[in-house]
């Protein structure tokens, strides 16, 4: 079979669509579109993505390891440069709808986005400190700044290195607070190394306790802004105008900034293609969710991390907050499938993963509004869905499809439905 690869046109040509090849032509097709060496694909094809050792070396008492499929979002044109998005997800139609929004924008001019600092915060917290204390380890801020900028050699080679230091004060605390620039690691390490050996220095020249030093996973650092505007042809259904789809967008994103429960479901939307792609990438997602917890609070009220209106003719939609991640270090460097996912991606620093993974929140937030004014989206979801409830049912090989063909028929997406097509097909 021959392949067309036109910059990120996918498919073969027989037309066939990526959703409709088997794996093995799914990675025949990014082995030939130089997104993979040999060794790689022949990694996804051993479906034997982590040794033993590694396993041990992660992780406590390990006795396996546990998979989720993994797959990749097309379209996704950010800051001028087009990737394919490697993401991990166990729910039926995130990459769908990830791939499906960002053409629409791909075909309205892209994604922009806007990152700021790379910055991770830690604090080294004291209590019951004299004022007399106090008053020396303010003086000797300089002397601690320089202090914390030795404690990570590596870190500063690297063009890193501390940033900031500040006193704040809650009552009987008293926090150090340091900026740490991490260039292009997540950092936990070397934070908490400069941390822990600050304040050991930081001990030695008060009365009174460090409680603990620990970084910050609030993201406050690591913010960043994702914008795109989408021309309304781009929105139209086989029922609906493109301008009627934006209009009633902006209106449900206006009720998310109203509603509570609202702004939940539309936050745990972008989360879903967030949280794929960190778990594609080897990140830890659980700093991340700490962090968009800690920033949809950021007003005092629990907002949408996006929000969308009407511009000069087109749907425009915004994205902020901060996406806590890295690119080299750590787990991303020790999984095999992280280098894949980074170099599937072609990325070359955490700002640049930063911006694609924002730009799949957006992603995934627009193609839910969509469906949700739209047609729902249980059409959509189930239809995927059906797949999974056949194997559930009993179904292997060949029968998998008919089942789920059969499923979509009757829209009966029950499990008992899915068991007696089975029953059925066996008996013909
Ligand atoms: C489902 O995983 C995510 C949605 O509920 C998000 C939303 O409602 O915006 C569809």
């Amino acid at each position: 079979m021959y392949w067309w690869w036109n910059g990120y046109g996918y498919g073969c040509k027989t037309g066939m669509k990526i959703y409709e090849m088997t794996d093995e032509q799914r990675i025949k097709l990014l082995l030939d579109g130089g997104y993979l060496t040999e060794g790689q694909a022949d990694l996804l094809r051993s479906r034997q993505t982590i040794s033993t050792d590694l396993a041990d070396s992660l992780s406590e008492n390990q006795i396996g390891s546990f998979s989720l499929p993994y797959g990749f979002a097309t379209d996704f044109l950010v800051d001028g440069i087009d990737y394919l998005v490697p993401m991990v997800i166990e729910e039926p139609s995130v990459i769908a709808a990830a791939s499906n929004a960002a053409k629409r924008i791909k075909n309205s001019g892209g994604f922009r986005t806007f990152p700021t600092s790379r910055i991770v915060y830690g604090q080294i917290v004291l209590e019951n400190i004299t004022q007399a204390s106090l008053s020396r380890l303010e003086q000797a801020s300089s002397e601690i700044f320089e202090f914390a900028q030795n404690a990570h050699p590596s870190l500063l080679k690297r063009g890193g290195g501390v940033v900031s230091l500040n006193f704040n004060y809650y009552d009987e605390f008293v926090e150090i607070e340091l900026g740490i620039d991490t260039v292009d690691a997540m950092g936990a390490n070397m934070v908490n190394t400069i941390l822990e050996k600050t304040s050991q220095k930081v001990s030695t020249m008060i009365n009174g306790d460090v409680l603990c030093s620990i970084l910050s996973n609030s993201g406050q650092g690591q913010v960043i802004t994702v914008e795109a505007e989408i021309n309304f042809d781009q929105l139209s259904t086989k029922t609906m105008a493109g301008h009627e789809v934006a209009t009633r967008i902006v209106k449900l994103s206006a009720f998310a900034k109203a509603s509570v429960k609202r702004a939940v479901t539309h936050n745990k939307g972008i989360m879903n293609g967030i949280d794929a792609v960190l778990l594609a990438t080897g990140n830890d997602f659980r700093a991340q969710e700490a962090a968009a917890h800690s920033f949809a609070f950021e007003s005092g009220q629990y907002q949408p991390f996006s929000e969308w209106h009407l511009a000069e003719g087109k749907l425009v939609g915004t994205l902020k907050m901060p996406i806590e991640l890295g690119s080299v270090g750590g787990a991303i460097r020790a999984l095999p499938m992280a280098q894949l996912s980074l170099a599937i991606m072609k990325i070359h620093s955490s700002k640049q993963l930063q911006s694609v993974v924002g730009a799949v929140g957006l992603a995934n937030n627009l193609s839910a509004l969509r469906a949700l004014v739209t047609t729902g989206i249980q059409a959509g979801h189930m239809g995927l869905q059906s797949k999974s409830l056949a194997i559930s049912a009993g179904a292997v090989g060949t029968e998998i499809d008919l089942v789920a063909a059969k499923l979509n028929q009757t829209k009966n997406y029950t499990i008992k439905n899915a068991q007696n097509i089975l029953l059925e097909l066996r008996d013909k």
